[in-house]
């Protein structure tokens, strides 16, 4: 068999296995082959083994990699980002670091609001700009395929621009973006005096406008899973000061006969509100966040196929030092996914290797399990299990070679970026650490 690349004498190749998640101890199993080799073939996994195993399989390849003493994983999925955004918040990060909290300064037309606000007055190209840089970012750090969020619209107008700058960056950058509609992450402020009339309009009008919208799907940059939607995911940030319990509801049920899989941000700060058993209950592709998930909810999402998303970035970012329950969802058998939750009021972080640092600290996860939920188990939180997230034969060709002899030195050290190469649908696009793309 003749291949398009090959890369041999890795140090250790390391990959979970499988199209669905992993749940409960199966996170930490792992298989770690050492002289370990990846051949790549039409943008696919053609064989995975020990280099003597690989290369007595093909006859030639037109690239080689040799990678000694390197790691080679599989790319990183996001799966929960609210990327498109304009501008920033650093008045409000130090505000909070003299003792304001989140919520309050939101409760005050700030937060979330104010970068709706900067968003509402970009211009497309503005937005690209500066979301596409953040794209660069996330492709350096090994991240080749992320969930990306609208939610700073909060109007027909602006929400459908963040959708088109979604749909026109997937097709200039080679990192997969998967789009969420969150149209229901604030109310805006025109609405402050009559809530339900903004979920009315969400519900009547902008739901069926976003899952009425479709994007050529014969492009070479539209991603063929998406099947040509705007969104493939709806979510609700049901929290204190934005949307209650049966708002969410509302949303969701409308969200779900409209066709979209549905995502929920739940237990953020205030506990219990019920975010977490309702999104089961209603069959939620993921759950996210979770810092003040009560032990019986934990043990209805663990018992489920709902996948729980943490982020420990947002409690990193706010300096609260509450960290989501993570180990406990894993010890009673449930599927954990990691993600940066990156925006620009609690978690301005692009790096997947940041969030498996936190979570190994402060969620007390080993670095296998850190692996497992950065990768397959990211990917089937957005409804990407069999296409990506492990290196298998078949799947994907999203690889990223770490420049360290052992996988655990991705959690185990931080603030550096030990990513090397990153090959994307088999192409290399970060080589020695810088971009190889288009304009990059
Ligand atoms: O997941 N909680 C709501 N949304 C984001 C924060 C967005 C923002 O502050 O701009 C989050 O933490
Ligand atoms: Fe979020």
């Amino acid at each position: 068999m003749q291949v398009d690349l090959l890369i041999r004498h890795a140090a250790q190749v390391v990959t979970p296995r499988g199209r669905g998640p992993a749940r409960g101890a199966a996170m930490g199993r792992l298989e770690l082959i050492p002289d370990g080799a990846v051949a790549v073939r039409d943008g696919r996994i053609v064989a995975v083994g020990s280099t003597a195993a690989v290369e007595a399989s093909i006859s030639e390849a037109a690239e080689v990699f040799e990678a000694r003493g390197q790691t080679v994983i599989p790319g990183l999925v996001d799966p929960h980002t609210h990327l498109v955004w304009a501008g920033d918040r650093v008045a409000e990060f130090e505000m909070r670091l003299k003792g304001a909290t989140y919520l309050e300064i939101l409760q005050a037309g700030g937060g979330i609001l104010s970068t709706v606000r900067a968003t509402r007055a970009a211009s497309m190209e503005q937005l690209i700009a500066e979301t596409r840089g953040r794209l660069d970012r996330m492709l350096l750090h090994g991240t080749t395929t992320a969930e990306a969020k609208t939610g700073y619209g909060l109007e027909w107008e602006t929400e459908r621009r963040l959708l088109d700058v979604l749909h026109q960056l997937n097709g200039l950058h080679p990192l997969d973006l998967v789009p969420t509609f969150l149209g229901a992450h604030a109310v805006p402020e025109e609405y402050r005096a009559d809530p339900e009339a903004y979920v009315g309009r969400l519900i009547e009008e902008m739901l069926p406008a976003v899952a009425a919208l479709r994007y050529p799907t014969d492009g070479p940059w539209h991603p063929p899973w998406a099947d040509g939607r705007a969104a493939w995911f709806c979510d609700v940030f049901c929290e204190r000061g934005a949307f209650d319990l049966a708002q969410t509801r509302r949303i969701l049920e409308a969200a779900r006969r409209l066709g979209f899989g549905l995502k929920v941000h739940a237990d953020e700060f205030e506990p219990a509100l019920g975010a977490t058993p309702l999104a089961v209950s209603m069959g939620a592709i993921s759950v996210d966040h979770l810092v003040s998930t009560p032990p019986e909810h934990l043990e209805i999402l663990a018992r489920s196929e709902t996948i729980g998303v943490v982020l420990p970035g947002t409690p990193f970012g706010l300096g609260t030092g509450h960290y989501a329950p993570g180990r406990e969802l894993i010890d009673r058998g449930g599927a954990l996914a990691l993600a940066t939750d990156l925006n620009p009021g609690t978690s301005w972080c692009e790096s997947m290797p940041m969030m498996m640092a936190l979570a190994t600290r402060y969620i007390k996860l080993t670095p296998a399990e850190a692996l497992t939920a950065a990768t397959l188990n990211a990917a089937c939180a957005i409804g990407l299990g069999h296409e990506i997230g492990s290196l298998e034969p078949g799947k994907q060709a999203d690889i990223v070679l770490v420049d360290a002899p052992d996988y655990r030195h991705l959690a185990y050290r931080y603030g550096i970026n030990l990513v090397r190469t990153v090959i994307k649908r088999g192409r290399v696009v970060v080589r020695d650490g810088a971009l190889q793309i288009p304009g990059g």
